[in-house]
């Protein structure tokens, strides 16, 4: 690897840059590529195939760029693909479940936890999986319209926060059913940490008093990337960083500008098929 790495990231849209920018804070001895596969987004609502595809061909996309490792920066993608993606590709592979089921199991002390993905990653119990061999008990709810919301940038829009307040009482009604007292809620979905305020201000309105913590995988992936690649951290370095998007350039870099808090300059389009 070379003295300044160069690290791949890529979601299905601008989801991923929450731990894009968890990475250029505390991986800061990398370089980046964040590619968006925004042509084909969502991820979510696919087959196990179709993700497996789509995820292949945007890792090989960023490997031939220079990429040294990758970061899987979608929870749809880590859960469904992260065994094809390892045999695609030559340079180490990072996810998103473990670290995530990791961070759930530093915040619970009830090891009861709750979990919010996409349909897809939902389905695959990738979450449950994780975190039971963490020893937490894991209820999953998949919150399918959230996705598109944000890409929408309807962040606080009084639609977003009444199908995010039906998606979470289902699931703190279900979550009682199955008698747990879960006091952890994963965000399962790395474009679900844009709406962290909204599912915030849900939770305290419908718990009253009860807290629940509210966690995502950014911080974790972030500093296992840099224990794993040994970077060092470098407090004055600003990350090089160069982005690509499969569908409309314009939208990407007005909504990424927003959520990554720094300009988005060249934003190149590529074309990776359907
Ligand atoms: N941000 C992605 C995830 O973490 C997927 C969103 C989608 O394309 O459905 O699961």
């Amino acid at each position: 690897m070379n003295s300044t790495p160069l690290i791949g990231v890529f979601d299905s849209g601008v989801g991923g840059l929450t731990v894009l920018r968890a990475l250029l804070e505390q991986a800061s001895a990398a370089d980046y590529l964040y590619l968006g596969d925004t042509a084909r987004l969502p991820y979510g609502s696919k087959s196990q195939a179709t993700v497996a595809r789509y995820a292949v061909s945007s890792a090989q996309f960023l490997v031939a760029q220079g990429a040294e490792a990758l970061v899987i920066a979608c929870n749809t993608a880590s859960a469904l693909a992260l065994d094809a993606l390892r045999m695609a590709v030559e340079v180490p592979v990072i996810g998103v479940i473990e670290t995530g089921a990791t961070a759930a199991h530093e915040s619970s002390r009830t090891k009861d936890v709750m979990v919010i993905a996409t349909a897809a990653t939902v389905e695959s119990h990738a979450y449950t999986a994780a975190c039971l061999e963490r020893g937490l008990r894991a209820i999953e709810k998949a919150c399918p319209l959230l996705v598109p919301l944000v890409e929408e940038g309807w962040i606080d829009h009084s639609v977003t926060r009444d199908v995010a307040g039906i998606y979470l009482d289902d699931l703190l009604a279900h979550a009682a059913d199955n008698g747990m007292s879960a006091d952890t809620l994963v965000l399962g979905c790395t474009h679900y940490p844009l709406l962290r305020s909204v599912i915030e201000d849900i939770l305290r309105e419908h718990l009253q008093g009860r807290t629940v913590r509210v966690i995502d995988s950014a911080q974790v992936t972030a500093q296992q990337v840099a224990a794993r690649l040994a970077l060092e951290s470098a407090s004055q370095r600003e990350p090089a960083v160069r982005f690509y998007a499969t569908d409309s350039v314009t939208k990407f870099r007005a909504l990424g500008t927003r959520f990554l808090g720094r300009t988005m300059d060249g934003v190149e389009l590529i074309d990776l098929g359907g």
